[in-house]
């Protein structure tokens, strides 16, 4: 199996790689020029293509012989990175291939989600300053995710809780809507995350799933 990672340099990315490569899966990472060093760790074990995630041709060159595409979507900046980036996975991948993206609770893909005070607030206080210094926009995540919701490729969407650093807890646990008390602890070791992504890359039940995951409680 061959996997591209976008958005390979980040935390996410980086433990991402690590359990592709643990399963034995030929990886290549895109990540930004500046970042590429955050990777020397994995030298001559993975394939690195530098540049910006929502650069088309990049995107195009990298995902072109993969089975699976692991995207790390971020909302920074204000020019529509996360959008850009999904629409490239979305256009360039192979048409069998299985795409698993990253994102928050925040997303909802049917509105049926039931937020904790701390997203209610954490989404305008925060999308608010965002926006106004421009270092961010959350509404394009939001956009990034619906065009994917929108397409017929093979895609899971994979919306983390509240992330900490640590050793393995095992697989998250998931369920359709933030809300269900199996999500009551709000806290995904971030290691685990990437395990939930890698694993979905295999698991057909997560395909056109949006699942909100959790370390158990
Ligand atoms: N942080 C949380 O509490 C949290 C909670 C729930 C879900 N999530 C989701 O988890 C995923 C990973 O989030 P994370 O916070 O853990 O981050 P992360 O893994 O550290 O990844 C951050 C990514 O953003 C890129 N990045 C940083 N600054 C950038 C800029 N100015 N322009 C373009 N790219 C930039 C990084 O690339 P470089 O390596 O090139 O800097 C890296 O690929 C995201 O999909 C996020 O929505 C996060």
């Amino acid at each position: 199996m061959k996997v591209c990672i976008v958005g390979a340099s980040g935390k996410l990315g980086r433990y991402m790689i690590g359990h592709c490569l643990d399963r034995g899966y030929e990886v290549v990472g895109v990540c930004r020029q500046q970042s590429v060093g955050k990777l020397q760790d994995f030298e001559g074990r993975i394939e690195i293509i530098p540049g910006r995630t929502d650069d088309r041709d990049v995107i195009q060159r990298a995902v072109v012989d993969c089975d699976g595409v692991l995207t790390v979507l971020v909302p920074w900046g204000v020019h529509g990175y996360a959008s850009g980036t999904a629409q490239a996975a979305l256009d360039h991948a192979r048409p069998d291939a299985r795409l698993v993206f990253s994102c928050g609770w925040h997303i909802t893909r049917d509105g049926q989600d039931t937020y904790p005070l701390s997203i209610r607030l954490l989404v305008p206080i925060f999308g608010g300053l965002a926006r106004l210094f421009r270092f961010a926009d959350l509404k394009d995540q939001v956009e990034a995710c619906n065009r994917i919701f929108a397409s017929e490729r093979l895609w899971t969407v994979v919306r983390g809780s509240d992330l900490e650093e640590g050793d393995s807890e095992g697989m998250p646990v998931w369920s359709r809507h933030v809300g269900d008390p199996v999500l009551k602890r709000n806290r995904t070791r971030r290691r685990d995350f990437a395990l939930f992504m890698v694993e979905a890359l295999t698991d057909p039940e997560l395909v056109h799933e949006a699942p909100a995951i959790s370390g158990k409680a």
